[in-house]
């Protein structure tokens, strides 16, 4: 049996789920059992994670068939051409409607997975084993799924919610500095957007989550799936207050774009979002200077970017922004900072404004 004290739950009424947070979970008897409906089990995991979490994840699912997918690493393999894969390993081993698909592994293995679980034959059963920082805290919880397309991120998808969410703290011992820092960006997100309180409380404790304390990472990673339940469970499809949850990622998203989704990290290009959405509430009168310099100081401190990459034109900037799914009938929605811990959807700023922030004339 898992822990109930370190369980929330996304409330979606006959979807609703369980997210498991606690240390050594994966290691836990019958860990998966109450989530899996037949008899057959897929792992998609890939050539990173395979060989350090596969076994243990295969130990605990003794009693089923259990096949496995090693995808590539990387978010340029979040295409359809790899979706495909996951379809042809379920369908070589006649995986039927009962199925329940594990993603085990950070968001691009959980969005792929997710998409995949959304699509076969209709709609089957998937768990998320989240084992990045940045996926424990965002991509596992709230079942947005999808793949990018070469003209956009994550253009291509579906909502579509997990049985739960297993994420053993544990896993992230293994996980590169880089990426935990990635991961960071998301949890600084959650502050600035509609928790202050956690913003101060980050600001205080930055050092300890640098360094990997597990207290303070097992309240970081609490405290932010709390924050992400309760807006999932406010507005699931995204029709009003959930779109706070991407602030930074019209700007970030326009980077990854951009760069062929190939160089910074999908949490780097949302710092660098993040900052350039502060820059210009600012403009706009909503924040002031010493907030903004509260963003970049925390942001700069996890080793994250700041802005932009230097070569990449306001012009590229605004071609990428215009598919953004925030956009509504052909009008560039932005998520933009009222003050830390407030987060607001507009599209009423001055798009001059907007154009100097791109071409960092401020
Ligand atoms: P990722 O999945 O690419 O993982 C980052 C790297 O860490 C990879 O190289 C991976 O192999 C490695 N890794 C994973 N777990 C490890 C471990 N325990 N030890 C060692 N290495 C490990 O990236 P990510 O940052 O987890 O996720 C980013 C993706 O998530 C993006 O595609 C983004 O669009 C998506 N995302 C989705 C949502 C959502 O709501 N669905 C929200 C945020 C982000
Ligand atoms: N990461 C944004 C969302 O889940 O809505």
């Amino acid at each position: 049996m898992v822990d109930a004290a370190n369980q929330l739950i996304v409330e979606l009424g006959d979807r609703s789920y369980p997210i498991h947070i606690g240390q050594g979970l994966l290691q836990v008897n019958g860990v998966f059992a109450p989530y899996i409906r037949g008899n057959q089990v897929l792992v998609v995991t890939n050539e990173t994670i395979a060989p350090l979490y596969l076994n243990l994840i295969e130990k605990n699912l003794s009693r089923y068939q259990v096949d496995t997918l090693i995808l590539p690493d990387g978010e340029r393999y979040k295409t359809l051409h790899y979706l495909n894969k996951i379809y042809d390993r379920l369908l070589e081993k006649k995986h039927n409607r009962s199925t329940t698909l594990i993603a085990l592994g950070g968001g691009v293995v959980g969005d792929m997975t997710g998409f995949a679980a959304a699509t076969y034959q209709r709609g089957v059963n998937f768990i998320q084993v989240p084992t990045t920082l940045l996926a424990q805290v965002d991509s596992s919880v709230g079942g947005k799924t999808a793949v990018n397309h070469p003209m956009g991120k994550n253009m291509i998808g579906a909502f579509y919610q997990p049985q739960c969410v297993i994420a053993d703290t544990a896993t992230l011992k293994t996980l590169p500095a880089r990426e935990l820092y990635a991961g960071l960006a998301e949890v600084i997100k959650y502050g600035l957007i509609a928790d202050e309180n956690f913003f101060y409380w980050l600001e205080t404790s930055i050092d300890q989550l640098m360094n990997m304390c597990p207290d303070s990472l097992a309240t970081a990673i609490m405290r932010s799936c709390e924050n992400k339940a309760r807006i999932v469970s406010q507005d699931e499809r995204e029709t009003g207050i959930r779109a706070i949850l991407n602030l930074g990622h019209t700007f970030g998203h326009a980077i990854e774009t951009a760069q062929s989704y190939s160089d910074w990290l999908h949490g780097e290009a949302i710092a660098a979002g993040m900052v350039m959405a502060a820059e210009l509430s600012k403009l706009l009168g909503w924040l002031s200077p010493d907030d903004v310099l509260r963003v970049r100081e925390l942001l700069a401190k996890c080793q994250l970017p700041l802005w932009a990459p230097h070569t990449m034109r306001s012009d590229t900037f605004l071609e990428l922004m215009a598919v953004d799914k925030k956009v509504m009938d052909g009008t560039l929605r932005l998520v933009l900072l009222k003050s830390i811990g407030q987060a607001t959807v507009t599209s009423d700023f001055d798009h001059q404004l907007l154009g100097k922030l791109l071409k960092n004339r401020l």
